[in-house]
């Protein structure tokens, strides 16, 4: 067997399926339908090496076949490991003949060498859903980085490691922060985590959410996403936050704010959106009521300390799919959803096509920027270009058939000036 069928999926009727709903997805993507219909005659991308590590889902395959209409030449494996769904990763090897190396539920090896097989393509740019191809590239295979012309990173967490790269000045290449455009995280993090994650709950539990306990870890833009979704389904909201102008923010948004042990004894459901490590740690477990349901919605499995669970634990199994139950010893049951991974892609199909249409432009319009300033970029973090988000934003809404208003000149000079009061 070569190492590229051990590492990915050719199955003929699952590639039917995957098909089925990329094309489902595409209808709802217009602004990346738009760059598609442009890049087949424009080719920014022509000859291009790309390697994308991302979930991969149905939106993730509209973007790498834009990419492709774009002119590159693209391999693609997971961001996550529990977040492929196998029969997107089946058609986009079979049907869209681009190698994908993914699979669901690979162990943490064969995780890394997926993403060493998409390595081996040498890229020149790097696509990455939490910067694992950065940080692999520049830790374990530092002769290639010099081929790389720049990269793109997709979340918040990838943005705060790039950073933390840039500042110790060990990051090589330059990376757009595609994250922190406003066409990304204002719809993406809050509309798309916050409907996704409950999607992802909901299937797991099929439990009500009106009337229960909903506490949210992390009030960033996902955690005020999920908050607001919560509370519109009618459960009662808390927020735990270590931010006091967040906090003020989540108090003033409707709901109660407390500390994270105060929180854990009344939850019915807890959330974390924080980004950061443990935040339902050792010393909060024994506080959890008999039942509470935990979840995950940050980038990696490492918010909630589940070793400590398991080592506070008598025993652990599973009890329906994506539900693990861990029995303490004085008989509370814990159960924790798709493994801390994750929820709205391990237990769910993850973000609506709509959201991911803003993102995905937001990528492949980068990427295309890159190209064109290929050797003008210092290694660094850059914004999107505040053209393309701009044009992202008009493009959905056109999309919408949405009109908005225009400056007039009157209007534009008022603005400019600093004379003109009362
Ligand atoms: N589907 C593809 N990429 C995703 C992401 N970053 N978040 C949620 N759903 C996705």
């Amino acid at each position: 067997m070569s190492q590229y069928s051990q590492l990915t999926l050719m199955d003929e009727e699952l590639a039917g399926k995957g098909k089925q709903r990329i094309e489902w997805a595409w209808r709802k993507m217009p602004v990346l339908q738009r760059v598609m219909r442009e890049w087949e005659k424009t080719h920014p991308l022509k000859d291009i090496r790309i390697a994308a590590c991302l979930h991969i889902s149905a939106k993730t395959a509209n973007l790498a076949r834009v990419l492709k209409a774009g002119g590159a030449s693209l391999v693609l494996c997971a961001s996550n490991p529990l977040s492929t769904q196998d029969d997107i990763a089946a058609a986009l090897n079979v049907v869209y003949e681009i190698p994908t190396y993914a699979r669901r539920g690979v162990d943490s090896e064969t995780y890394y060498r997926q993403i060493h097989a998409a390595l081996d393509s040498e890229p020149q740019i790097t696509i990455d859903d939490g910067a694992d191809l950065v940080t692999t590239l520049h830790e374990k295979r530092p002769a290639q980085v010099g081929q790389v012309i720049g990269g793109t990173e997709e979340t918040t967490t990838g943005v705060i490691r790039l950073r933390a790269m840039a500042k110790e000045r060990v990051l090589r290449y330059p990376v757009v922060a595609v994250n922190d455009a406003l066409t990304k995280h204002l719809f993406d993090n809050r509309y798309g985590t916050g409907q996704s994650t409950m999607d992802g709950i909901l299937r797991a539990t099929n439990y009500l959410l009106a009337g229960s306990v909903f506490v949210v870890v992390g009030y960033g833009w996902c955690g005020r996403g999920i908050a607001a979704r919560a509370r519109g389904l009618g459960a009662r909201v808390i927020v735990v936050e270590v931010n006091p102008f967040k906090a003020l923010e989540a108090l003033m948004d409707g709901n109660e704010v407390t500390d994270m042990k105060t929180a854990a004894a009344r939850a019915d459901f807890i959330v974390t959106a924080t980004g950061d490590i443990h935040v339902v740690g050792k010393e909060h477990i024994p506080y959890l009521k008999d039942g509470v349901i935990l979840a995950n919605a940050g980038h990696f499995n490492v918010e909630i300390d589940i070793p400590e669970l398991e080592a506070q634990a008598v025993s652990k199994r599973i009890v329906k799919d994506n539900v693990e139950e861990f029995l303490m010893p004085d008989g509370r049951r814990i159960f924790l959803l798709g493994e801390g991974r994750l929820v709205n892609l391990a237990c769910g199909e993850g973000h609506p096509c709509e959201v991911m249409d803003l993102s995905f432009a937001n990528q492949a319009l980068s990427a295309a920027w890159l190209v064109s300033m290929h050797g003008r970029l210092q290694p660094d973090v850059y914004k999107v270009p505040p053209e393309i988000d701009e044009r992202v934003a008009r493009m959905k809404l056109e999309a919408y058939g949405v009109k908005i208003e225009e400056l007039t000149e009157e209007q534009r000079r008022y603005l400019a000036s600093w004379e003109a009061g009362t």
